[in-house]
């Protein structure tokens, strides 16, 4: 009787661990992993995404290379650099260093919220603002380090700083191959958007790091692509990240 009881529940736990846990795939994948390696894991963290963030950039980075999609790669809201480094990582791999990388960040931390920048536990994130604003605030200096480190060839790597609201559309790239959206709110988000999305190329990718976890990200994203009657499907890679490809109009 016990030993059936425990059978069941052991059987439960596994179908549990199964669906939210597992990540055998991943950990299969030896290429990845040597890769993320050197950016995700607990000893050299320099992002803040998960693997599953990380594997779907990577693999978006593939699709691209493979693909021959033209246009370069863009971030915005980079902290130390990880996801960066990651595309730069996949990119040599792939022997694509010819393609240019902007990275749009203030290196001087978060930008101020605005009431509608609320989180996934209705939290405004005016009240973490101040407690998070040294934890992403990562200079210049640092995340020019953590790229150089790389190995990917410097004069492509392009550091865009201060508040992309004031940075874009000044400096921007006239095609972009994947663009990432890291900055959390909702002005920045909606602000990249409008400038940023129309140089994806048609086949590009675009990455929502934000969309489940900010109100404010996912209320600009929405906002985008309602008006004008834009259409993408943003797929989901874990309870917060979007990735889509825009369409061929
Ligand atoms: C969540 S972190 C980015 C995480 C990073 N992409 C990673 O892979 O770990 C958010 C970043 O956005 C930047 N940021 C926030 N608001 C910004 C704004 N309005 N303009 C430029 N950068 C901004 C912050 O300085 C911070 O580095």
């Amino acid at each position: 009787m016990f030993q059936k009881f425990i059978r069941c529940w052991d059987g439960r736990l596994r179908k549990y661990a199964d669906r939210y846990l597992n990540r055998s795939d991943l950990l299969k994948d030896k290429d990845f992993q040597s890769i993320y390696s050197k950016v995700g894991t607990r000893k050299s963290k320099y992002t803040l995404t998960s693997m599953e963030r990380c594997y779907s950039l990577y693999k978006a980075i593939q699709y691209i290379a493979k693909g021959n999609i033209p246009g370069d790669i863009v971030e915005c809201g980079v902290w130390r650099g990880g996801s960066a480094m990651l595309a730069a990582l996949t990119l040599i791999k792939n022997d694509q260093t010819y393609r240019k990388i902007y990275l749009y960040d203030t290196y001087e931390g978060m930008s101020k919220p605005t009431d509608k920048d609320i989180d996934i536990h209705g939290v405004p994130y005016r009240l973490l603002w101040e407690k998070e604003k040294e934890l992403l605030t990562v200079s210049l200096n640092e995340v020019k380090k953590n790229m150089l480190s790389t190995g990917y060839p410097e004069e492509n790597i392009i550091f865009i700083k201060g508040m992309v609201e004031d940075t874009i559309p000044l400096t921007i790239p006239n095609q972009v191959a994947l663009l990432r959206l890291d900055t959390d709110l909702y002005e920045s988000t909606y602000h990249e958007l409008i400038h940023l999305y129309p140089k994806v190329i048609p086949q590009g990718v675009l990455i929502i790091d934000d969309y489940g976890h900010f109100q404010g990200a996912q209320e600009a994203t929405d906002k985008y692509f309602s008006e004008k009657s834009r259409k993408i499907l943003l797929h989901r890679i874990d309870y917060s990240c979007r990735i889509g490809i825009k369409p061929t109009s």
